[in-house]
Formats: structure tokens, sequence, C-alpha cells
């Protein structure tokens, strides 16, 4: 047991207490960020005159050994520390002696887990917005080449009406925008620095917490010390951002298992990213969807803990909120992984594009534009609505599209139809004639894809900043 705060103590921790009490084991994920905060931390203490020159230039050269030598892996992060803070500390007290028992002066842990947590979950919204970013490209290719591959659009997964693919995918584009835009926003709101404020009253000596803040990248240092270690706020936004994308990449993944099944056969999942059955001979199954659809589950249940965890800590610090760590640790791994896994699924995802269009075709989709074409000649629209009711119980009594059907039939039905309805009711004529900003015609979807390029350029030049 190797323990910071061992002087006021007569007595030895239990070991079971200690275990229970112990962080090491997931907070050993943040080692650099630990480093990193303890290097600007110490930068400031000589600036202010807090260290010496030497002191400072032998602490930095100690964290700077064991972040290499923890990156080469000759340096093992083990269980007998409490925490990633005591066992960089103790390790820069073997390297350099007495100077490294400096380093903690003017800090607490509590601000300093505040520090390195910011840190950390600084970086992986980074991370996370890249690999959406990479989605976002994939969904657009597909878009780009697809303004005309029509299918059926659903309501209560009935067919609907006419919309092409592109119009489709490009309904997830707009939702992994958000996702990427929350993130930004998160990362903006989280960006003011908690180092300084010590165990919770700040700290007697002359820190100068706005060139610690520069130094780590931060827009500033936070404005109430209490607030800066006892927030959490970032944690739960973060945890409902990636809530919200999970829940969109499970809305998308049902889709493509329903495509992908025997009956809709609308795509076919590559070999690469499908699965056998070990008893039957003929599957193909889509687990990589159907995981991805499961893992929302962990998501939502990290976001619900964090959330309950917080409702009633007093101020300032307490050690319930050492729980924020391995529920956030694993949101954010699962979110990449899932995100950066159906990235490729979606990539190699093959459309059967005569199939969408074939049950476009079949699935009266075209039924309001037939409704439509008899308002146009003058028929009221709630009549329309019930001659074409009667048609399409007729096509499906004689199993044909309303397309397939000849004027005489149509005719017989209501004297109002002409030859050109055959025109007003094709596919390509439903989906054309919808041309306002959103809709499925191929006019309106090409500027809206010129748009969300422009988007994706402008994202290029204005990365994240984020951590060294
Ligand atoms: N492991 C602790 C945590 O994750 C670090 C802060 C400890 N502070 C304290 N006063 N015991 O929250």
């Amino acid at each position: 047991m190797a323990q910071l705060w061992g002087g006021r103590f007569t007595k030895e921790t239990d070991q079971l207490v200690y275990n229970f009490n112990a962080s090491i084991s997931f907070d050993k994920k943040f080692y650099r960020q630990d480093i990193e905060g303890s290097m600007a931390h110490v930068k400031m203490l000589a600036k202010q005159n807090i260290l010496t020159e030497d002191e400072k230039n032998q602490i930095l050269a100690g964290l700077e050994g064991i972040l290499k030598d923890v990156e080469a892996g000759t340096l093992v992060i083990t269980d007998e520390y409490e925490d990633i803070h005591s066992f960089v500390e103790a390790n820069l007290i073997d390297r350099i002696g007495d100077a490294g028992k400096k380093l903690h002066t003017g800090r607490s842990r509590n601000d300093q887990v505040a520090l390195d947590m910011k840190l950390y979950t600084r970086h992986e919204i980074t991370e996370t917005n890249t690999l959406l970013k990479r989605l976002l490209e994939v969904i657009l290719a597909i878009m780009e080449d697809n303004t005309e591959t029509y299918m059926p659009g659903f309501t209560h997964l009935q067919k609907a009406q006419p919309i092409t693919l592109a119009h489709h995918m490009g309904a997830y584009f707009e939702m992994f925008k958000r996702d990427r835009q929350r993130l930004d926003d998160i990362y903006k709101r989280l960006n003011y620095c908690p180092l300084g404020s010590g165990a919770l009253a700040g700290t007697t000596y002359p820190l100068d917490r706005d060139y610690t803040a520069q130094l780590l990248d931060f827009d500033g240092p936070t404005l109430n010390s209490m607030d800066s270690v006892a927030d959490r706020d970032y944690v739960i936004e973060l945890l409902s951002a990636l809530s919200t994308i999970m829940m969109h990449l499970s809305r998308f993944s049902e889709e493509i298992i329903i495509w992908n099944s025997n009956e809709y056969r609308f795509v076919e999942i590559d070999d690469a990213y499908s699965t056998g059955s070990s008893i039957m001979p003929q599957k193909k199954n889509p687990d990589i969807a159907e995981l991805v659809r499961g893992k929302t589950g962990r998501v939502y249940g990290a976001l619900m803990s964090i959330l309950t965890t917080m409702k009633g800590i007093p101020l300032a610090y307490n050690k319930d909120m050492q729980e924020d760590k391995e529920l956030t640790f694993d949101a954010i791994d699962t979110v990449k992984g899932c995100v950066a896994l159906f990235t490729g699924m979606l990539e190699t995802l093959k459309f059967h594009k005569d199939v969408m269009q074939e049950s476009a075709m079949k699935g009266f989709t075209n039924a309001t534009d037939a409704a439509d074409y008899l308002v146009n000649h003058g028929v009221p629209f709630r009549d329309a609505h019930a001659i074409i009711g009667r048609l399409v119980l007729y096509c499906i009594e004689q199993d044909k599209a309303i397309d397939e059907l000849s004027l005489d039939e149509l005719k017989a039905i209501s004297p109002v139809f002409e030859q050109d309805v055959f025109e007003a009711v094709s596919l390509e004529t439903c989906v054309n004639k919808r041309m306002t900003i959103g809709a499925p015609g191929p006019k309106a979807m090409r500027e809206v894809i010129r748009i969300n390029k422009e988007y994706l350029k402008k994202e290029a030049s204005n990365p994240l900043k984020t951590t060294k």
C-alpha cells in the first residue's frame, strides 16, 4: 500500500478498505494527462518563484522520464499505488529525490483529478469528432452516388412516399452533424481550467492560474474553486451526447438489419462485417449492426449512473465522484469502437438498387401523387382520396402497381384520368416534383450535398484543439 496521506494515521488501512477506495486500476488510463497537468503546474510554480529554476528542471526531466518509460512499457503502473496521482509522485521522488516532494505544492488531488478528467474528456471529444467526420464522409459519398436511386420512404414501417437513397442517407448525415456540433459545444463549455482551485478554497500561494490555463490550452481559469472541484456537468453532457450518438447509430443499425433481411433484400452486408451460424449453414447474420444496437444500452446506463451519482452530493469534492471514471471511459471507448465499425460496415454495404426501386413501385408510394393528379383536374381532395383508395384496392386484387394499369382500367375508376397520368405518377416525377430544400428531388438533394460538402471542408480547416 502506497499512500500520500499516512501522517495523521496510527493504524494501517484495512486491505479491503484500501482496495475499495483505490482508483489506480482505472485512473491509470489518464497517466498522460496527469503528467501533462503536473508539468504545467511546475512551470507556473517556478514562474511565481515558488520553486527554483533548478527544481523545476529536475521535476520536468523526472516527469518526462516517467512518461517515456510508461509509454515504452519499461515502467508498469501497478496496483500498489492508490491512484495515478500517487503513482506519478512516488515515482518522481524515487527518481529525483527531494525536489520531487515539491511537486504537489499549492495543489490538491481534488483540482488535479478535475483537471485530468477535463484533459482526458477533451481529448476524447476530439477523437470522437474525427471518427464522426469520417462517417459523414462515407454517408456523403453514398448520397452523391444515389440522388436518383428510388426507394420507398416509410412511416409506421409501411411504405409511404417515394424518396431516394440519397435522401434517406441525408437524414443520418444531419443527425451525425448535430452530434458533432453537440460535442463542439461541450468542448467550449468545459474548456476552463480548474487547476489552482486546491482542495476547495484555492490556495495561499501566489499561483498564476491564467498561466497554467494558457499552458494547457484552456480558454481561462474556472471562476469558483468550489465549483471547479465539484463540477462534473461536462461528464453528464458528454455522456448525454454519446447516448444520442448511440441512439442514432442504433436506429441506423436497425434499418440496416431490416434492409438486410431475406424479406427486404435492399442491402447486403459485406462478408467481412457478417457472421455465420454454428448450426444453420445458410445464415449470414448482421451481428455487427446488432451489437452496435445492443451496446446503446450500456452508454445510456453510464448517463443514468452519473446523473444518479451526482444528485445528492453536497459541495465541494466528495469521493462519490470517483465513480465518474470507469463508466465514462467505457462509454467513450464503446462509442468510438461503434462509430469506427459502423463506418466500415456502411462503406462496404452493397445496395440492391433494383430491389429498392421495385419496392417503391409496388408499394403504392405514388398514391398521394395520384390523388394530387385528380385534385389538379378539379376533384376535391377528400373525394380524390377515396377514389385512389378504391384504385389501390383494385390494384391489390390485380397484383399490379398503379402505373401498370391500362388507361381503361383507370378510367373505370374515375373518368378524370387521362394519358398524362402515367407520367404524373411515375417514380421519377413523384420524386422530381419535390424540389423544395430538404425534399428528395435530385435538384434539392444536390444543393444539400453542396452545403454539406462545404461544411466538411470548413471542419477540416478548423479542427478542435487537441491535447498533445
Ligand atoms: N481518485 C480520486 C477521484 O477519482 C482522486 C481525488 C481524491 N481526492 C481526495 N480528496 N481523496 O476522485
